[in-house]
Parts: C-alpha cells; structure tokens; sequence
C-alpha cells in the first residue's frame, strides 16, 4: 500500500510520515521545493516537489499510489489575500480530487479544521454543528470540504474528512510564541481570558488519521480528532505558566483597540506581500470559543486520546528547551 501526503513536510504532516512509516506504510510526500530539506523523513525519490496549484505536478504525485491524505493549506500564513487562499485550499483540493479520481485512488483523506465551526456557540461543538467560519483561511477551508463532499457524491471517491482541533506539540512553532512570551513575563492577555481553547496534542491527531486509514466506517464520514479537554484561555496561561515554574501573567488589554491594530496592520502589509506582524486571525484565538466533542470518532473509530493537557504541555515545553527555544 502506497500513500501520498501533501504537506508532507509541514508539522502535521512529518508526525504523520514518521507514524506511517512505522506502521510500516509505504510513503510518498508532496511538498513545496523551498523547504528545509534538512529533516530526511524520506528518501528523495519518494518526494514530489511543487505547488499543489499545479495540476501535473499534482497527478504526478498522485499517479502510482493507493491512498492520499490531503494536507495542503495555506493555515500559517495570516498574510494570504483572498486569491492565495482561495487558489491553495480549493482550488489545490480540487486539483488533489481530480488527480484521485483519475488515477482510482482507493481512499482519499481531506484534513479540513475545525475552523469551519469557527466561533463555538453551543458547547461543545460536534461534527452536526452548523458552519461558522470567521475568517478568510476557515471560509476557504469550508468552501474546500464542501467541494469534497460534492466530489464524493457525485462519483463515490472513498473519501474520509477530519476536522483536527488546534494542534500543539514538539515541532510546533506557532504556539511556540505564547510559551516564550509567558516565560519571559510579556504575556499579556487579550480581553477577559474567557474564550474556550481545546489544545490537540499531535500524537492524538496522527493516531486519529490512522484508525481512519484503511478503515471502511471511515468512509463517507466527518472525525472532529483531538485531545478532550477544554478550558477558558486565562486558565490555559495559568497551566502553562506552573509548568515552566514562573508566576501567572497578570497583565490584560482591551480586545477592541487590538482587533483594530491587527486589520491595520493586514491593510498596510497584505498588498505588499508582507506577512503582517499582528492580524485579526491572531486576535480571534483570543475571542473565539473552541471547545469540541470527539464522541463520533471514540464511537465508530474506537479512537481515545492518550496524552492529557498537562503532559502535552510537559512534553512540548521539554522538546522546546531541547532545542534551544525557551
Ligand atoms: N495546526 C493546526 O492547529 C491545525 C488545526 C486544524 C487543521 N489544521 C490543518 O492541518 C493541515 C496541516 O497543518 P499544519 O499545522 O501541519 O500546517 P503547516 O505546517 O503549514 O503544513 C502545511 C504544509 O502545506 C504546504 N503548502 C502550503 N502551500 C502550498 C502550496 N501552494 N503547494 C504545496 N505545498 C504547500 C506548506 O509548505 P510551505 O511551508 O513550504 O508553504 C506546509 O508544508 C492543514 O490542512 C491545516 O488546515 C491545522
């Protein structure tokens, strides 16, 4: 069994090669030619370099394997103007399902997010909430979902979609900011502290796209896949703080004059090609309630979370000093 994942190189994607290989899988990643090539999860025939905007690239990839897992997207780019984003996440997907079908791909795996439930209303939220995205990159990873959910309807693609919560663990860079400026004492809280945060430790999520690997029950369903605590932000900050044994930050700003400062910033730095130094999506992780039900995936994959809040912040805080980030 042969399987492609795009993205292969970007955090998600090289805990999912390393668990794939150990399983024993056969792995051929995608990924962007510009990237550190340093980490050689792979030997280099087995990766196809391009941009998953490119059609042939794309069935180049894809042509010789049994199974892809989709994991392109523009996510940690904040900078992305509406073409970008749109030509990445649906435009590249549907370059991804064309290539599937042509080339009879047995199982097709689309990493949505549960972004495209955005701002949570009814807590918590499961795989029957209504949409809800709340910025450009969710708006856009919904149209991409939708158009896989067409796809399959209309000519059966055996298709799977997971939705992960927000991933952290080692490798991870985006949270890696909140641990240092906790660390340092510069942790400052955006409005009250009191939107929900569910923080998925990446083991759970590789080991959520493995039960839906080859799994039949997989087929045609949606998976929620991430750890099963949820907390209000300011407690978050208290967890992680008592782990890096330095005092809770106490400091808090108003959220409107920051909202405003971020599309400020997005105004002066998109057009330019610049990635803006603040923007709203950064500010919504402040605002937005994230608290979600992984009772489907326990339900039919048999899939358990392993790893607590507090030992993914343990284990992510000691792979951030081992290498020199805190
Ligand atoms: N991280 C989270 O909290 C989270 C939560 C929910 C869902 N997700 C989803 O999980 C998936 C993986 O996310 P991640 O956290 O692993 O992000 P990531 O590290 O940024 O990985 C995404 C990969 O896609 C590649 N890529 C972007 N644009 C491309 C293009 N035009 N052509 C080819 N490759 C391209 C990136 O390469 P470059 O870096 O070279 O551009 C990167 O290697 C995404 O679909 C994301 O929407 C993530």
């Amino acid at each position: 069994m042969k399987i492609l994942v795009t993205g292969g190189k970007g955090f998600l994607g090289s805990h999912l090669v390393a668990g794939l290989v150990k399983d024993g899988e056969e792995v051929r990643i995608f990924a962007h030619k510009h990237q550190d090539t340093s980490k050689k999860e792979l030997a280099e025939e087995n990766v196809v370099w391009g941009d998953i905007r490119d059609q042939t690239v794309v069935e180049k990839a894809i042509n010789g394997v049994d199974k892809v897992i989709h994991l392109v997207s523009n996510f940690r780019k904040g900078g992305s103007d509406k073409k970008e984003a749109y030509s990445i996440n649906v435009e590249g997907t549907n370059n991804v399902l064309n290539a599937a079908l042509k080339h009879k791909i047995k199982q097709l795996i689309h990493c949505s997010t549960i972004g495209v439930h955005g701002n949570v209303r009814s807590i918590p939220a499961d795989e029957e909430t209504d949409f809800n995205p709340c910025d450009l990159y969710q708006e856009t990873k919904l149209i991409a979902e939708k158009r896989v959910w067409e796809f399959y309807k209309e000519t059966g693609l055996p298709t799977t979609v997971i939705r992960p919560i927000s991933l952290f663990g080692p490798g991870d860079l985006r949270m890696l900011k909140l641990f240092q400026m906790i660390k340092k004492g510069r942790f400052f809280m955006v409005g009250k502290g009191n939107a929900l945060f569910q923080p998925a430790y990446i083991d759970d999520v590789v080991r959520g796209f493995l039960l839906c690997l080859n799994n039949e029950k997989a087929i045609g369903e949606a998976f929620i896949i991430g750890g099963d605590e949820y907390l209000p932000l300011k407690a978050l900050v208290r967890l992680i703080a008592s782990e890096l044994k330095v005092p809770s930050p106490k400091l808090k700003v108003p959220l409107a004059p920051v909202l405003w400062l971020a599309t400020l910033c997005e105004h002066f730095c998109v057009p330019f090609g610049f990635e803006p130094p603040l923007h709203r999506r950064r500010v919504s992780f402040f605002q937005n309630n994230r608290a979600f039900s992984v009772e489907k995936a326990k339900r039919i994959l048999g899939y358990e979370p392993h790893v607590s809040l507090r030992e993914g912040i343990q284990r992510t805080i000691q792979w951030y000093e081992d290498h020199g980030w805190l």
